[in-house]
Parts: C-alpha cells; sequence; structure tokens
C-alpha cells in the first residue's frame, strides 16, 4: 500500500508537467550555439536550484542532503564495507560547469563540473581492511577538498505519457579527481592509540593514496545525488519544455 501515493502523485505531476523554472534557459536543438548554451544553462541549474525548487519537489543541493550511502568492498586492495548515514555535502552551487552535453539522438548525456572548497559530513560505519590495517569503527566523519573535478556519464531512455515526451535517465557513472583532501574521522582504531595514531599519520601523509581508498565511495555519493537529481528534473518537465525545436 505505501508504495501507492507516491506512484500516484507522479502519475498526476507527469500527466501535467512542470515548467523548467524560468531563470533557465531551454535551449533550441537546431541552434549552432546549442552546446554552448548547454554548458551555461547547467551552470545557471545549479545556482537556481541551490535551495531547491518546490514545484519540481526537488530538494536543497547547497547543502545537498543524503539518507544513506553504501560502499560495496571493491575487488584488490580497498576491502572494506563503507556505510554513510546524514551526508551533507556544501558547495555543490558555487562550482563551474566545464562542459554539460545533451545527447538526443543517442539519449546520452555529460557533465564536467568542478568544484572549489567542498565541505562533506557524514556518520560513517566502516568495516574491513583499511590500508593494510584491520578497521571496524563507527563515527563522525569530516572532509574537504580545495579541488574537485567531477565527470558524470548518463545514458537514457525517451519514453511517452500522455503523448508527452519525458526522458528517464537508466545509468549514470561518476568519475572524479580531487586535489588537497583531508579526512577526519576521528577515532578509527578503537582501544590501541598508537595504531590508530599511526594509521591517521599514513592518512594524512597520503591524502592522494586515501583518496584512492576513498574513491568509490566518493563516486557512489555523488552518483546518488545526481541520478537522484536528474531523473526527478527529467520525470516532471516534458522533452518540449526541456528543449526548443
Ligand atoms: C573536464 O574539464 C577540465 C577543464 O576544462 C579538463 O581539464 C578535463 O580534462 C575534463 N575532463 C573530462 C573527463 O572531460
Amino acid at each position: 500500500m505505501k508504495s501507492i501515493v507516491p506512484l500516484l502523485l507522479a502519475f498526476v505531476i507527469s500527466t501535467l508537467g512542470v515548467d523548467l523554472p524560468p531563470e533557465i534557459e531551454a535551449c533550441k536543438i537546431s541552434d549552432p550555439n546549442f552546446h554552448k548554451c548547454l554548458i551555461s544553462s547547467a551552470q545557471k541549474a545549479f545556482t537556481v536550484f541551490a535551495n531547491g525548487n518546490k514545484d519540481l519537489g526537488v530538494p536543497s543541493l547547497d547543502p545537498l542532503h543524503l539518507d544513506v550511502v553504501l560502499v560495496e568492498p571493491q575487488p584488490g586492495s580497498i576491502n572494506i564495507d563503507q556505510k554513510y548515514t546524514d551526508v551533507v555535502i556544501e558547495g555543490m552551487s558555487t562550482g563551474v560547469v566545464n562542459d554539460f552535453m545533451f545527447n538526443l539522438n543517442d539519449c546520452t548525456i555529460w557533465l564536467n563540473h568542478t568544484l572549489k572548497h567542498l565541505k562533506s559530513s557524514a556518520n560513517y560505519e566502516i568495516k574491513g581492511q583499511l590500508l593494510l590495517l584491520p578497521v571496524d569503527a563507527k563515527g563522525h566523519l569530516l572532509a574537504t577538498s580545495e579541488f574537485f573535478n567531477v565527470y558524470i556519464k548518463a545514458t537514457c531512455e525517451k519514453f511517452k505519457e500522455q503523448d508527452t515526451e519525458y526522458i528517464r535517465v537508466l545509468t549514470s557513472k561518476v568519475k572524479m579527481d580531487a586535489r588537497n583532501l583531508q579526512f577526519d574521522f576521528g577515532v578509527l582504531i578503537n582501544g590501541n592509540p598508537q595504531l590508530d595514531n599511526d594509521l591517521h599519520k599514513v592518512i594524512n601523509d597520503n591524502p592522494n593514496d586515501f583518496f584512492e581508498v576513498m574513491r568509490p565511495a566518493c563516486e557512489a555519493l555523488w552518483n546518488t545525488a545526481i541520478f537522484k537529481l536528474m531523473n526527478t528534473v527529467f520525470a516532471q518537465i516534458p522533452l518540449h519544455k526541456l528543449f526548443k525545436d
């Protein structure tokens, strides 16, 4: 029963079709400057959606809240289970969109986005091998990054509802590159302050290596947020309102 209400709601919203917020320009597909227009519209969207959007039911982007993100152990050296809850990311709206493209022929979307001074916090549970040490810890994480480049590639499909065409994002992949990352996990190894200190020293002295350990978690966090956002927006704004012919 629980799932019926949101389904009905989604149906009612999608049959009406929401407009693109007026501040965001709908780009003209036949315009030679279509690609340029997309980049500036994407740039605008991050500021327009910064505080969320009621018509679209989009929650605030800056700060961005995520309930839970699970990261499976990776084959090879990153053999840890990670769970993050109450995730808050600050700085999403102040980035620079380097590239954004929407190819309507094969339904692919990509976004290249650079963020500066990004701040994240979350409650974490980590279990497994972290830099060769056995870790089984819960706590609060604070992470900051001075430079963050995020590249997202998504595939989509077009679908029709009541003769109106929409798109739905099917898959999305995130690649990121970060510099000057700092992680503050608090105590990671309980009952052994010496070993805990050593682990923190390794993390602090090798931020780039440690980012490789954290990369799956960072990419999964981002992917979860972007996938949700794109589908929320695209499921409600019909294609003919997103783009002009
Ligand atoms: C993203 O944009 C930056 C800056 O323009 C560029 O250096 C980088 O190579 C781009 N990344 C991808 C994957 O296109």
